[in-house]
């Protein structure tokens, strides 16, 4: 009976999906037999708006362009009436009223910041993230908004690239999870007027920049392309994202914009996307320099790989009638194009009310309200890493005094980390104010300012905040001066809580180093504090791993809080002063030096390992002057208490095809407080018809304990769990032994084994 029910709506659910497919396929069609070839076309354009903040749209030559039906859509408006007034120019007039989408880099957070994505990736919380993309969603669809560039889901292994602070790391798995909640948080189910699109990007293989130069040349093998860095990109479009964005970068020798491989092949024909491509800005005009031929050229060639719309570069707009006309495309190409363009804005509702999401009454009631202000603290805290504890340093007494040491004890604005164009800059919490507000109205805080971000002026103006540059006041005093007044401070305090680190714009587009240490100013003063005797937190901002060697062996705490958002001092003061524990752990591995990058933990064993524990052996791979080993592994982070794994133990030691096991282990926190732990299972395939990593992450699970408490976690291992692309880019899982690992980080893991066995035994 309940069978049959379940048939009934099952098929009354798939023929009301096809009956509004119908309608909206009918309704397109219509739409497009009124269409020119130009009109066509002008849906396919994205001009920047540049703030259109002088409400002279319809003047401007982007509100002509609208009038003349040469825009799609608009990106990088703040405000709703703005928006609403460029709405009215394209339903009011022209020709077909035709309304536009509204984009804009909605990364972590609208005007309610979150923690960059590398730290939220640290959270391992998926319900976290996804709140924080829902919060994001419906505070930028309150002002206008109803398209985020969003989700950044690019792989990334080398902490030179500046843009690791907007992706989620290493690992592909987690990476995955992670892209799979920020799109559902975002798109919700696409009805309500909070629920706005979601763009994936940067397809693909952006973070595998060769030295870390952003925006230079990929080049890898498929196996790894399939294995490692796509399936990210693959779990967002299951997810049901609405739109996905080229990279600029080559892929085997194709720049991603014109690779039919990549956006038709892989994108269409293997993963089934059903959403609109479109480029990354200027990806088009790009690739000319790229030396793939003029502009009619390569707008022809991103139009027949798959591309749908151009972002800023105009090819398409400028070239592409021409190119129809000398048959480089075809009329079918365009409007397959147009007609997703015109989906996208059909599912969103805009035909129906194009000023679905221009309600003025709500920016006032829904961004940046307290409850929202609220959830990003909590999700901040999650974000933090502990690295080091010694001697259980913290949590910090409140009647301490406090010497806080660091350019960035109190700044406003390198609160929020890269891309954070909603914000507004003098909205957040600065590690003096939270730390004030948690130690209240007896505060002992001493300050000093200690050092400048660097020592060179010059220098030091790249990483001033290029949307506030007045945010950031350099101290003209020599670097001797100002570390003399914070030795003064540190003599009088009984804790240093030194605040160093990157400035937002150290990390983010365009921000790539060679030299991923402390900036040696900053490491001066460090040096001099920790010659004080005293003891010493290092609260570490950061959008990137960083090289921490000497910071390791030298100063007995260090919490890492990479760039935490809006709310960033009450957060900090929340696991400073213990009324959280910190529970973040690494989503990416920290290494020892720079030489060692790309240092990550899911390597492959070659044919030469290092034997455990040794530093070095003579034609071993490895280095003469530094042992293999990171300096923080991914996975780690410390708490304020102290877990024990036990009893870890698989349901049969046997996996037949089409069974599951069961992997269980007893967790106890052993220590004296509260705290939340992730637990996580990884894998190795002992034997492949490939090589294999000596493990993989294939689950995790963060579970609350109590003092004294333990829980029993389990974790399903099923043929799928095992599976990888084989050399003929075949998804499968090969019989033979697995080892099992489970524990709380990469490193420090207890192992069982078992067999995948295919025939019946
Ligand atoms: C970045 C994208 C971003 C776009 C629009 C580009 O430079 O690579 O991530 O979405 O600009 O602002």
């Amino acid at each position: 009976m309940k069978k049959i029910s379940s048939l009934v709506l099952i098929i009354a659910l798939s023929t009301s999906i096809s009956f509004a497919q119908q309608k909206m396929d009918s309704f397109i069609s219509s739409l497009m037999a009124k269409m020119t070839t130009d009109e066509k076309i002008g849906q396919l354009n994205l001009p920047v708006s540049g703030d259109i903040t002088t409400g002279m749209a319809n003047s401007s030559n982007i509100g002509k362009q609208i009038k003349a039906g040469q825009v799609g859509g608009l990106f990088n408006i703040k405000g709703v009436d703005k928006i609403k007034a460029v709405q009215k120019i394209a339903v009011e007039n022209t020709r077909l009223k035709i309304p536009l989408l509204f984009g804009m880099d909605v990364i972590h957070g609208y005007q309610t910041v979150f923690p960059i994505p590398l730290g939220l990736s640290c959270t391992w919380d998926m319900e976290a993230i996804k709140k924080s993309a829902r919060i994001a969603a419906i505070e930028a669809s309150a002002s206008g908004i109803n398209w985020t560039f969003s989700p950044m889901v690019d792989i990334s292994r080398d902490p030179r690239w500046g843009r690791v602070s907007e992706g989620s790391g290493e690992d592909p798995y987690l990476g995955s999870q992670i892209a799979k909640a920020m799109v559902t948080g975002y798109q919700g189910k696409l009805q309500s007027n909070n629920e706005i699109l979601a763009c994936v990007k940067h397809y693909a293989l952006y973070g595998a920049a060769e030295a870390g130069r952003d925006y230079n040349t990929v080049d890898m093998s498929r196996i790894r392309m399939y294995n490692e860095y796509l399936p990210p990109y693959k779990a967002a479009v299951d997810a049901g994202a609405a739109s996905i964005m080229a990279s600029f970068n080559e892929v085997e020798g194709i720049p991603a914009t014109g690779s039919k491989w990549l956006m038709t092949e892989v994108l269409r024909n293997q993963w089934g996307f059903k959403g609109f491509v479109v480029t990354d800005y200027t990806g088009i005009p790009e690739m000319i320099d790229h030396g793939m031929g003029d502009l009619q050229t390569v707008s022809a060639l991103a139009l027949n790989a798959g591309i749908d719309m151009d972002m800023v570069g105009e090819g398409f707009l400028l070239t592409l009638k021409k190119s129809l006309a000398e048959k480089k495309v075809t009329i079918a190409q365009i409007n397959n194009a147009c007609r997703l363009i015109l989906q996208a804005k059909y599912k969103l509702g805009l035909f129906t009310d194009p000023y679905k999401f221009c309600d003025e009454s709500r920016a006032e009631k829904e961004v940046f309200t307290p409850e929202n202000r609220q959830i990003s603290r909590k999700i901040a805290t999650e974000s933090f890493v502990l690295l080091k504890n010694n001697n259980n340093i913290l949590p910090l007494k409140k009647s301490t005094t406090i010497g806080l040491i660091g350019p960035l004890v109190n700044n406003t604005a390198n609160m929020f980390g890269t891309w954070s164009v909603a914000a507004e800059m003098d909205k957040s919490v600065t590690v003096i104010q939270g730390l004030k507000n948690a130690m209240g109205a007896n505060a002992k805080i001493l300050t000093a300012l200690g050092s400048n971000f660097l020592a060179d002026s010059t220098l030091e103006q790249r990483y001033v905040n290029v949307h506030n540059p007045k945010s950031y006041k350099r101290d003209p005093r020599p670097e001797a001066e100002l570390i003399k007044e914070a030795l003064d401070v540190a003599k009088k305090s009984d804790v240093i809580v030194a605040v160093m680190g990157e400035s937002s714009e150290f990390s983010g587009e365009s921000s790539s180093v060679t030299n991923i240490e402390l900036p040696q100013t900053q490491k001066n003063l460090l040096k001099e504090l920790a010659k004080t005797g005293k003891p010493i937190v290092l609260v570490l901002f950061t959008g990137r791993p960083l090289a921490l060697k000497w910071e390791q062996e030298n100063i007995p705490a260090i919490l890492n809080v990479w760039f935490p958002g809006s709310e960033a001092g009450d957060a900090i003061a929340d696991v400073l002063f213990g009324k959280v524990n910190p529970s973040g752990k690494l989503s990416t591995t920290f290494p020892q030096n720079i030489g060692q990058i790309p240092l990550y933990y899911a390597h492959k064993n070659t044919g030469r390992p290092l034997e455990e524990g040794k530093w070095f052996t003579k034609f071993r791979s490895n280095y003469l002057d530094v042992s293999n080993d990171p300096l923080y592994p991914f996975g780690f982070g410390l708490s304020y208490t102290t877990f024990d794994y036990s009893n870890f133990k698989l349901s049969s030691t046997v996996l037949k095809a089409g069974q599951k096991l069961t992997a269980y282990v007893t967790v106890t926190n052993t220590g004296k407080l509260a705290g939340a732990e992730v637990v996580q299972l990884y894998i190795r395939d002992m034997v492949g018809s490939i090589t294999r990593p000596i493990k993989e992450l294939k689950d995790f699970s963060k579970i609350m304990l109590q003092p004294g408490e333990s829980k029993v976690v389990t974790f399903t291992i099923t043929e799928e769990t095992l599976k990888f692309y084989n050399s003929a880019l075949k998804f499968v899982a090969e019989p033979g032994d697995f080892n099992v690992f489970v524990g709380s980080n990469s490193r420090d893991l207890q192992a069982v084994t078992f067999k995948l066995v295919k025939q019946q035994l």
